[in-house]
């Protein structure tokens, strides 16, 4: 007989939706709906679906997008989510054997378009304080081959994030080197006092954002750059959406970046709660920390190397049982993968709720016997 396929995590969480807490993928569940409902709403009155949209973007969404980061002179371009515009950023500005200098734990999907390119992540281990890049150790990983640095701030998986002054110090390292520096700031909004490298170093910095996180609009994917025109025009070549990007999205995002200033700071203060009660609940299971808090984003890493249980048998047992998803930390470091699990908390507390009654028990039942009792 043949054997079972494996278990597929989101297969199972995406057919049982309506029961599951969402705790795997840093999506914001708190944005009030109304912000978005109207928008779309009058778009679909308006079929607004049959036609293409303007290939350059909403001219209202392009200037709430402008105004959100305030860098006069940089340009933003619309893609398909960040994702598409980190693609399209190794296609347009990398070449075979040229070198970034990343880290691990990191977003790795980044990594895996940098090698599509030809390239290669020179990754440092940053599982130990300070849990993320310092200028020094990104300098001395500069060689003849680096044409890039990758900035994730704040940090996914980790929850880490950069200090006005050390974002200062890397980016007059890509200025000096001149190097580009692929700022990712896709969770900025989570963290304060969060510092732009496009402050320091405009014409090397290629800044990638995205509204899924912070406008809580993962599924309608919109996301994209922001650089100085002629870099835009560079990466650009590289563009698939060449007849514009979602309508839907577009809509959505224009009201969700116009009323922003209204909602987040509700949506980042709950987060914290939120934050808050999750590291309540780990330092309650033995053997479990977390290495990054409070986190600036809206997700950290709980370790769970010293109980001996398996990342993948923990989220597994988690979402079958409890119908709670967090995600296992393979998927985010090569490194030390299996010594983690992530969480995400911009969710309503109802959810939470279900994480503090699920992980101890979990954790309980899943803990390796000692020899001695068996
Ligand atoms: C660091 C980072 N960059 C980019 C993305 C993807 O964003 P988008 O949904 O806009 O494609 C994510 C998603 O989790 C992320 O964590």
């Amino acid at each position: 007989m043949a054997a079972p396929p494996p278990f597929d995590a989101f297969r199972y969480a995406h057919a049982h939706r309506g029961e599951v807490a969402w705790l795997c993928q840093n999506t914001n569940h708190l944005v009030p709906p109304e912000v978005i409902r109207g928008a779309v709403e009058t778009a679909l009155r308006e079929r607004r679906y049959e036609g293409y949209p303007l290939a350059s973007g909403e001219p209202e969404l392009l200037e709430l997008v402008a105004r959100d980061f305030g860098r006069p002179g940089l340009v933003p371009f619309l893609t398909s989510g960040g994702t598409e515009s980190l693609y399209m950023i190794a296609r347009a500005l990398l070449s075979s054997g040229d070198e970034v200098v990343a880290s691990d734990p990191s977003y790795l999907i980044i990594h895996r378009f940098i090698e599509l390119a030809g390239a290669r992540t020179v990754n440092l281990d940053i599982y130990r304080p300070p849990f993320r890049l310092t200028a020094e150790r990104v300098a001395e990983a500069i060689g003849p081959k680096t044409k890039m640095i990758l900035l994730i701030d704040p940090l996914n998986p980790l929850g880490s994030g950069y200090p006005r002054e050390e974002v200062r110090a890397i980016a007059e390292l890509a200025r000096d080197h001149r190097l580009t520096l692929l700022n990712d700031v896709t969770y900025r909004d989570f963290s304060e006092g969060h510092a732009l490298a496009a402050e320091f170093a405009p014409e090397e910095t290629v800044t990638v954002w995205s509204v899924s996180k912070n406008c809580g609009l993962a599924g309608l994917r919109l996301g994209g750059l922001l650089a100085t025109p002629e870099r835009v025009q560079t990466v650009a070549r590289y563009n698939t959406n060449d007849l514009g990007v979602n309508i839907f999205a577009q809509v959505a995002a224009t009201a969700a970046l116009r009323t922003k200033a209204s909602w987040i700071g509700k949506v980042v203060e709950q987060t914290r709660k939120n934050g808050a009660r999750i590291r309540d609940v780990v330092a309650r299971v033995p053997g479990t920390t977390l290495p990054v808090y409070p986190s600036r984003a809206n997700m950290m890493v709980i370790d769970i190397a010293a109980t001996g249980i398996d990342p993948e048998a923990l989220q597994q047992e988690l979402l079958k049982r409890h119908g709670v998803f967090v995600r296992a930390g393979n998927y985010l470091s090569p490194t030390h993968g299996r010594e983690f699990v992530r969480v995400s908390f911009s969710n309503p507390p109802s959810d939470i709720d279900r994480f503090e009654a699920s992980f101890p028990t979990v954790m309980r039942s899943l803990r390796p016997v000692p020899a001695t009792a068996r």
